[in-house]
């Protein structure tokens, strides 16, 4: 983990809650396509609990960990359903501090946070999380604009620059297969509207179901995968096209 990181979030806890809590992330629409009905799934650095939230109410068996101690409470108090299901803990580390296993990892816009040279180890973590066939869906933004040389954001946030192929590859060395692909448009209110009128795509979750080339669902992403496409571990990875938590002003 980046301890500046982590504190940052300590330290801005209720404004963070109150920037993520007012709207969705935008993933939980690849849940059904990424978990299997009232699978067992670990939303890890969950933030606000939006997305536990929603996967609960969704009849997963959802957990979450995060390891700001406010956004856990406030978490908790604003979504009751979330009371003691919430772990503390970091990437890397985790897979030792929970002991049991699930058959899903939500990882949503955490990973640019853990630098560079803990990335494998954090990767590892994650498949020590998961059953055997369980499903990861990740997500990273893909850009993030001010960020400084030793990429940090105004705020002392660690921003680890990520090509998302590298990150597919480092999966694949652990041997996670992807089975899925997502570009989604930024959805912060217009922050840099020529960037995204230059960048967004359709929203893939209705393309897929037109099945298209570039961000087609796989079959193994349908809501129960044939036997055939459940061997070994699979990822699905979303990448937002631009940082959808930029800093509250
Ligand atoms: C940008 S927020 C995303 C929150 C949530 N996943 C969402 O999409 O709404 C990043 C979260 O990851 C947590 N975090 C930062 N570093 C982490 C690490 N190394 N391991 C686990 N969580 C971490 C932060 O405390 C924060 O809640």
């Amino acid at each position: 983990m980046d301890p500046r990181t982590v504190q940052y979030y300590e330290d801005h806890a209720d404004d963070v809650f109150a920037q993520y809590s007012l709207g969705r992330s935008g993933i939980e629409k690849y849940f059904a396509l990424a978990f299997p009905p009232g699978a067992e799934i670990l939303d890890i650095g969950a933030g606000s609990g939006r997305d536990l939230d929603t996967l609960i109410r969704e009849e997963y068996e959802a957990y979450g960990v995060e390891p700001s101690r406010r956004l856990r409470e406030l978490a908790s108090e604003n979504f009751p359903r979330l009371s003691g299901r919430i772990y503390s803990g970091t990437l890397p580390g985790l897979a030792a501090d929970i002991d049991r296993k699930f058959d899903g990892v939500l990882c949503s816009a955490v990973f640019q946070h853990i630098p560079r040279e803990l990335q494998f180890d954090a990767a590892f973590d994650t498949r020590n999380l998961l059953k055997p066939h369980g499903r990861l869906l990740l997500s990273i933004p893909k850009d993030r604009p001010g960020i400084d040389s030793s990429s940090r954001d105004e705020r002392g946030r660690l921003f680890t620059p990520i090509v998302p192929e590298a990150l597919e590859l480092l999966f694949e060395r652990l041997g996670f297969q992807r089975i899925g692909k997502w570009e989604t448009a930024d959805r912060r209110p217009a922050r840099s509207p020529s960037r995204l009128r230059g960048t967004q795509r359709p929203p893939c979750h209705s393309a897929a179901r037109r099945a298209p080339s570039s961000c087609a669902r796989s079959p193994g992403m349908a809501r129960r995968a044939p036997p055939e496409l459940n061997k070994g571990i699979s990822s699905a990875i979303a990448e937002f096209l631009s940082a959808f938590f930029s800093p509250a002003k």
